[in-house]
């Protein structure tokens, strides 16, 4: 049977649920591709806390580039996190040739363009359908389920730690301090939580799916960004009083030849399904020229809903290397020149 070996960057929360995943499915995976997807090495800077992993020690360093240099390595899953160090790592996967598969949102929403133009020129293939709601495949969704409809508009709650905390100031009573407390113990949060609580995490969100919804370049800065931290108690108590939740929405709508990009608390109808999605659910409505109003449910954040998204990805790419198809087709919102970019909206 023939072997896929993979190389993971980091082992914060997603990084030990992919690695997990991947020793306990190992068979079932196997029987799903005909070949074995193995773990050859793993890449972080505590190498000594116990994740109840098999992998040998021996297969574990410190030393990220060491990783991404192995010959034998076929895909990189990069789950570092941030922008810095983890864009040195893309550029050096690609330059050596190897696909990655990543959820790191903050990186392709700054730095997509740039990054998927490298590996279009490299002819390699980078993965991201964990950087977006969690488990939902949303990305598969735009790529491939919608690929025939004009987009005309998404919405979602899109940061599992800010719908959490809603959730249990609202059902609950919670303090806002205790309810992020909590979300961060539960590894929903970004290792800096200010991403997810003022909004950014949702945007950087927002702007990857509209870069493929309407064929743009990825847009982050100009879409409207306010998080939930001026939102109250008393805010959410009067919501209710008049038949509304307060939710964290993400807005992209085709509007007049352009796009309406925004990021802010909403006030909900309760009948509304965006106002039954609780906790660290995350939810996705996209209405297509074609389907009409769909709506994705799921898991947005947590350790194994991640990791199922990162290792859907590593089977997809997996599939092209057993077949000889190598990259899939390149992501034209992100590469082409011929893309008629739609400006964002400005708003006030
Ligand atoms: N911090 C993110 C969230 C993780 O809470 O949704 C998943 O992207």
């Amino acid at each position: 049977m023939k072997t896929i070996k993979i190389g993971i960057l980091g082992l914060g929360t997603v990084g030990t649920g992919v690695a997990r995943m991947l020793e306990k499915e190992k068979d079932l995976i196997s029987s799903k591709l005909d070949a074995e997807l193995v773990i050859a090495r793993i890449a972080d800077l505590d190498i000594d806390t116990d994740r109840g992993l098999t992998i040998s020690r021996d297969r574990l360093t410190t030393d990220a580039f060491a990783v991404i240099d192995d010959p034998e390595i076929d895909i990189i899953v990069e789950l570092i996190g941030g922008e810095t160090f983890a864009k040195e790592c893309f550029e050096r996967a690609i330059a050596k040739g190897k696909h990655i598969v990543t959820a790191n949102k903050a990186l392709i929403a700054s730095h997509g363009n740039d990054l998927f133009r490298r590996a279009a020129e490299q002819g390699v293939d980078i993965a991201f359908e964990a950087s977006v709601a969690g488990c939902i495949p949303i990305i598969k969704t735009m790529r491939e389920t919608l690929a025939g409809n004009t987009i005309h508009s998404l919405a979602g709650i899109m940061n599992g730690t800010c719908n959490y905390i809603l959730t249990k100031i609202t059902c609950e009573g919670s303090s806002f301090e205790d309810a992020l407390a909590q979300a961060q113990e539960s590894g929903f949060a970004e290792a800096d939580p200010t991403l997810d609580i003022e909004g950014y995490d949702t945007a950087h969100k927002l702007a990857i799916l509209n870069s493929l919804a309407y064929g743009m370049k990825v847009n982050l800065d100009d879409i409207y960004v306010e998080g939930i931290t001026r939102v109250t108690a008393e805010d959410i108590r009067f919501a209710d009083e008049f038949g509304y939740r307060i939710k964290l929405l993400a807005i992209g709508k085709r509007t007049n030849g352009a796009v309406e990009a925004r990021v802010h608390p909403t006030m909900i109808p309760t009948d509304n399904l965006f106002s039954s999605v609780n906790h660290a659910v995350n939810a996705v409505n996209v209405c297509g020229s074609a389907t009409g109003d769909m709506f994705l449910v799921g898991q947005g954040a947590g350790m194994l809903p991640t990791a199922s998204a990162v290792v859907s990805d590593l089977v997809d790419i997996a599939r092209n290397l057993i077949t000889g198809a190598g990259q899939r087709v390149p992501y034209l919102a992100f590469t082409s020149e011929r893309m008629n970019d739609l400006p964002i909206l400005p708003m006030d």
